[in-house]
């Protein structure tokens, strides 16, 4: 029996109080891996929040995933503030970040600080992220952070700048081009930002660039020195068309799961099999049969 008195309610697992930014860092101080998932709504916000993980990731990879848009270029921060409040109902314990999605933060200061703090007060969440590490992206990690809202950096591939990058492809596969996502790194670090995201990098160019960053590193597609990994929701799950990135290892297949599920709806409706009686409503004899009779009162005005 636990020896906590009733009417307080303490979690058995004290890992599982919010997570905060001080023990992020702790975390990382200790060596131990840190999780981090994307989340786009409610359901996928309770698998994480089950699972325990850390981190969650509001990421305009929701465009793609659960908005069905070719890339992430279109999504709006209306659009990304829905799933985000969607996902904050969801969560209790993990460090909620949410995207800013693309032109919504590279225009000037103003706008970057007016776009974190809409996804600060209207979703609720902890912190947010940026893309790239040029002197546009940093200055604007640094605006946000001065007006007191976590950010986190994100260099390598930079989805909502892929037509740029070639495609998407992974990047820091010369030296100069390693040697251009380590300045960016600590240019972002510089100006702040509480973590990075490594995304599609070389694990020797991330394992050689770890040493050099004090504040937790979140790999994607960047081999396992990094502090803690991220993937996406749909991708994990199999909830899509096509394996997706090398880096996406699976856990399940729910695409074909969901598939076969409203396939045999489908054919059980045709072939009348559903519904049972056990899926209706009853209603007592006698007011059924009062019912009739109303209603062959009712025809017999037609
Ligand atoms: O939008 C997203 O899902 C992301 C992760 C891949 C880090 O940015």
């Amino acid at each position: 029996m636990s020896s906590a008195p009733p009417h307080i309610s303490v979690p058995l697992d004290a890992s599982r109080l919010p997570v905060t930014l001080p023990m992020l860092q702790e975390r990382k101080r200790l060596g131990e891996p840190l999780v981090m998932v994307t989340a786009y709504d409610f359901p996928s916000a309770r698998a994480t929040e089950a699972a325990g993980v850390d981190l969650v990731l509001v990421g305009d990879s929701g465009a793609m995933t659960v908005l069905g848009y070719p890339s992430t270029i279109a999504v709006t921060t209306d659009e990304l503030l829905v799933l985000s409040r969607a996902v904050r109902r969801g969560l209790r314990t993990p460090f909620m970040i949410c995207d800013l999605p693309f032109g919504s933060y590279e225009g000037s200061d103003e706008q970057a600080v007016a776009t974190a703090v809409r996804f600060t007060k209207e979703a609720g969440c902890d912190a947010v992220k940026l893309e790239r590490g040029n002197a546009t992206s940093v200055a604007r990690a640094r605006a946000i952070v001065q007006a007191g809202i976590p950010v986190m950096g994100h260099v390598g591939l930079t989805p909502q700048t892929s037509t740029a990058l070639g495609g998407y492809r992974a990047q820091a596969r010369s030296s100069q081009a390693a040697a251009r996502i380590a300045r960016e790194a600590l240019a972002l670090q510089e100006a702040g930002c509480f973590s990075l995201v490594f995304e599609a990098i070389p694990a020797a160019v991330a394992a050689a660039l770890m040493p050099l960053l004090e504040i937790p590193v979140i790999g994607i597609g960047a081999g396992p020195a990094t502090d803690g990994q991220v993937l996406v929701f749909h991708d994990l799950l199999g909830i899509r068309e096509g394996r997706g990135a090398r880096f996406v290892q699976r856990y399940a297949d729910l695409q074909a799961e969901m598939d076969a599920g409203v396939a045999a709806y489908a054919a059980d409706v045709r072939a009348r099999r559903y519904p049972q009686p056990e899926h209706g409503y009853s209603i007592d004899e006698a007011e059924l049969e009062a019912f009739r009779a109303e209603l062959a009162r009712l025809r017999q005005e037609l």
